[in-house]
């Protein structure tokens, strides 16, 4: 549905040049919601803004289902922008226009009818869940319902895509949830497809199907949810793993527990999560795991859970429950540095 290809944008300013991207490809499928990730300054804006050529890149092609953007016309351009939604870190919200207003005079704009467009505010603020809200201007409005207010917007034109730049980034980590559960009620009711920009790795736990992370203007890495938790390649998108799981570990205690075993990492994603695994394996082996850090998370509609243990027995008899761990898909890893912020998972 939206495909990137080689696109490179440099910004030339009087004292230098900046390459804000740099040959990135990427897809995203009809009806998924996709996330891509970076720190400040990765070039995630940038991207997206080539997506409804509100950046026109230096080089490479925007497919929007197969139709270069590039090559189009002013009129066709303005015509398939109509199918491409918009939310931003800001709500850009007209201040001095009431809610009813914020939604209509966009659609008024591109030639809507009245009646139509009563329809729609109406139906698109139910959605949101904002149907007193008519009358109300944005400065009586608190963040997440601005932030309603502003997806109504994008909704009323009725797009196939809706971009989100950094959509919850200004809002409380409660708030952020109740806005993420609308893209996804969004996304699986009316079918929009979602291609969102954040650096915060819970939005992309949350709702994303699939994701990309960057860095330098350059795509590092590239998979589904459960691929990328389960083996980040990257170091970027490690750390940005790691900063999800508590590292609470007293200082030495890693070097301390490696004396009397082997300090591994299991990471394991569905099923497994609910099953008594470490009392099958003192069970079934000569060997003494003991738990030094672990917990569980949702990953959209999959668990992953991720604990640090150490296993006390013999090397046969280690070896022996390693092996029986791996057999139940369980990815495991030797905790290689002396403190939990090295390991690589
Ligand atoms: N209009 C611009 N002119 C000059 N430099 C820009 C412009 N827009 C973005 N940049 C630079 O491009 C890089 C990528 O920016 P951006 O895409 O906003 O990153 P992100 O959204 O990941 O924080 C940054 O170094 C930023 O300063
Ligand atoms: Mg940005």
């Amino acid at each position: 549905m939206i495909k990137l290809k080689n696109i490179s944008k440099t910004f030339t300013t009087s004292s230098s040049k900046l390459v804000a991207l740099n040959n990135v490809s990427l897809e995203v499928r009809k009806g998924e919601i996709y996330g891509v990730i970076g720190h400040s300054g990765a070039g995630k804006s940038t991207l997206i803004r080539c997506v409804n050529l509100l950046e026109k890149p230096d080089s490479g092609e925007v497919l929007i289902n197969g139709v270069d953007l590039t090559n189009l016309s002013p009129k066709e351009l303005r015509e398939s922008r109509k199918r491409i939604g918009m939310i931003f870190q800001g709500f850009n919200l007209l201040k001095t226009a009431t809610v009813f207003d914020n939604i209509a005079i966009p659609l008024k704009l591109t030639g809507v009818d009245k009646a139509e467009i009563n329809k729609r505010v109406e139906k698109y603020l139910a959605i949101v869940g904002l149907e007193n809200k008519h009358g109300a201007y944005p400065s009586q409005l608190s963040g997440g319902q601005k932030q309603r207010v502003a997806i109504a917007r994008a909704l009323a034109h009725e797009p196939e895509i809706l971009l989100s730049d950094e959509a919850t980034s200004a809002l409380d980590p409660e708030t952020t949830d109740a806005i993420l559960e609308l893209l996804l009620k969004i996304n699986r009711e009316l079918g929009i497809t979602i291609l969102l920009i954040t650096h915060e790795m819970n939005v992309i736990q949350k709702v994303c199907d699939r994701l990309a992370v960057m860095e330098n203007g350059v795509v590092v890495e590239e998979g589904s949810l459960l691929e990328i938790y389960a083996s980040p390649k990257h170091e970027t998108t490690k750390k940005f793993i790691n900063s999800q799981f508590p590292n609470d570990l007293p200082k030495g205690l890693i070097q301390q527990e490696r004396k009397v075993g082997e300090v591994i990492t299991l990471s394991f994603v569905g099923e497994v999560t609910s099953q008594p695994i470490l009392a099958a394996l003192a069970k079934e082996f000569h060997v003494y795991p003991n738990i030094l850090s672990g917990s569980i998370i949702q990953l959209k509609e999959h668990q992953y859970g991720r604990l640090i243990v150490n296993i006390q027995g013999d090397g046969e008899e280690t070896a022996k429950a390693v092996a029986y761990l791996k057999d139940r898909n369980i990815q495991i890893e030797e905790v290689k540095g002396n403190d939990l912020e090295y390991c690589s998972i």
